[in-house]
């Protein structure tokens, strides 16, 4: 006999003589109902237990968050809001759970508790339902890509460069200083550290990404990458997951183009897809809003605010333009921005960027074609001199998604912004390379997947979409 999930079992519309069955006890009521959990769905099976049939030492071992195996018969269902039940037969105890020590009881834990807890807090619903769809949207990213002709490619997690020039990064520390290997006959300096050469945890796989781009045509990376600042705020990681596309002989309007329709599209992909847990997010949010003022409630609920994002159009603004807005504007009555923007050049704070998603557009919204001197080195300039085709794409709630751009192909221009921030160019000699043969146009992006996670299941902070959130206060598992 077949072992099902839970999910399987609920899907049934015949009862079986015999199933089986294997989960995790979230209560037993009245000596009589188990409500077993098995990850593959939120909801729980309904298991009945004749106790007279059982004995009592047994019985008292199903407590909440003991692992259980069950066979039984499985029938309709007498009660609400369930078509079948397991009418039990055989009980073993997999794995007890003490539970006068088990810290997932079952009421409603606060999130920072159960942060503490995040190897356990999988066996609640919110936390369940948010990484079955963080599963999801992982598989419809390579769908996507897969269905238009990229190839994933992996870039290195150990590299020498500093792709977004910004000096956020780990050291990587490969031996031990303090006792180097006696049969050491090169001389290494040992304070530098991945085998004498000073390396880092990767920002980002763009520049990787692109030599790939620039033989494969079309690539895509999908990996872990590493800052080291100190930002404390409930959108940053030191350690986050990004999905990083990058194309040849594709320009900056093309890779607005590849952005919104990838993003729809993922989007679209779990709202077909993954329903039930998308709906129990929804409530969980709309009860949370229950509980708020009126000016502070969401205006639409989850499911609208997905179905709006793959309904609508990104509204596609210059950067000089949004500092026009923003210059002219008054956020709201009282108030000012705590950072005003008083001159063109002025780099935008999360206050301005979420007002004009938020209170402006009331959309997503790209903002491009940025001032160069707040952007990275590799982006392409514009004719203006001043400008570089930047993009960053602005989400409702989140800020900044998305962060991209037309790439540098000109070998002079690009070793003239490489110098004026003091890049050595034998340092990205293989980058350079790519310009001195065969360079073409080519754009991509980055996508911070922590970040999608959130607005696909309304969680606020970015801890809770990751399954162990390093932070600079956190790295406990
Ligand atoms: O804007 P960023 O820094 O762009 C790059 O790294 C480019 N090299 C990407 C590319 O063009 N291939 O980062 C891209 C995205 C941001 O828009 C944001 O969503 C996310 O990565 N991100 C973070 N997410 C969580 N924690 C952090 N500390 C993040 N820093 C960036
Ligand atoms: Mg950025």
């Amino acid at each position: 006999m077949k072992s099902r999930t839970v999910s399987e079992l609920l899907s049934q519309d015949i009862v079986f003589p015999e199933v089986e069955i294997k989960g995790w006890v979230r209560t037993f009521r009245a000596n009589r109902f188990i409500a077993l959990n098995d990850g593959s769905t939120l909801n729980n099976i309904q298991c009945v237990v004749d106790f007279e049939n059982f004995d009592e030492a047994l019985l008292k071992r199903i407590t909440t968050g003991a692992a259980v195996y069950i066979k039984g018969e499985l029938v309709e269902s007498q009660g609400k809001g369930q078509k079948v039940e397991i009418q039990v037969n055989t009980i073993e105890i997999l794995g007890d759970s003490d539970p006068e020590t088990y810290p997932i009881q079952p009421k409603k834990h606060s999130f920072e508790f159960l942060r503490e807890n995040a190897h356990l807090r999988t066996r609640t619903n919110t936390f369940s339902a948010v990484m079955r769809l963080r599963s999801a949207l992982s598989f419809a990213i390579h769908k996507y890509f897969n269905e238009n002709g990229f190839y994933y490619t992996h870039t290195p997690i150990i590299t020498g460069s500093d792709a977004e020039g910004a000096g956020e990064m780990f050291k990587v520390t490969s031996l031990d200083a303090k006792n180097p290997p006696l049969n050491d006959e090169k001389e290494i300096d040992y304070t530098k550290d991945f085998f004498g050469k000073e390396t880092n945890l990767t920002v980002s796989g763009q520049l990787e990404a692109e030599t790939y781009a620039m033989s494969l045509g079309k690539v895509y990376t999908f990996g872990p990458t590493f800052r080291a600042e100190n930002s404390n705020t409930s959108r940053h990681l030191a350690e986050f997951w990004m999905i990083e596309p990058e194309v040849a002989f594709m320009d900056l309007a093309g890779n607005m183009d590849l952005a919104e329709d990838f993003m729809k599209y993922v989007i679209k992909y779990i709202l077909d897809n993954n329903r039930e847990d998308l709906e129990f997010l929804d409530k969980r949010l709309q009860d949370e809003d229950k509980r708020k003022p009126m000016a502070e409630r969401n205006e639409m609920t989850l499911i609208e605010k997905l179905n709006f994002v793959t309904d609508n159009n990104f509204k596609r603004v210059s950067y000089t333009e949004a500092i026009d807005i923003l210059r002219n504007c008054k956020p709201n009555k009282k108030k000012k921005f705590k950072y005003l923007i008083d001159e063109w050049g002025t780099d935008l704070q999360s206050e301005h960027e979420r007002f004009l998603v938020e209170k402006y557009f009331k959309c997503p919204v790209i903002l491009f074609d940025y001032p160069a001197n707040i952007k990275a080195f590799y982006m392409r300039l514009n004719d203006d001199g001043k400008t570089v085709r930047a993009m960053d794409i602005l989400f409702p709630g989140i800020g900044e998604i998305v962060g991209g751009a037309q790439r540098e192909e000109r070998l002079d221009v690009l070793k003239q912004r490489m110098a004026a921030i003091n890049i050595p160019e034998e340092e990205l000699w293989w980058y350079l390379d790519l310009r001195k043969f065969g360079t073409a146009v080519h754009s991509g992006f980055g996508l911070g997947f922590e970040r999608l996670v959130m607005f696909a299941t309304g969680m606020s902070n970015i801890r809770d979409v990751i399954p162990f959130p390093r932070t600079p206060q956190n790295a406990e598992f």
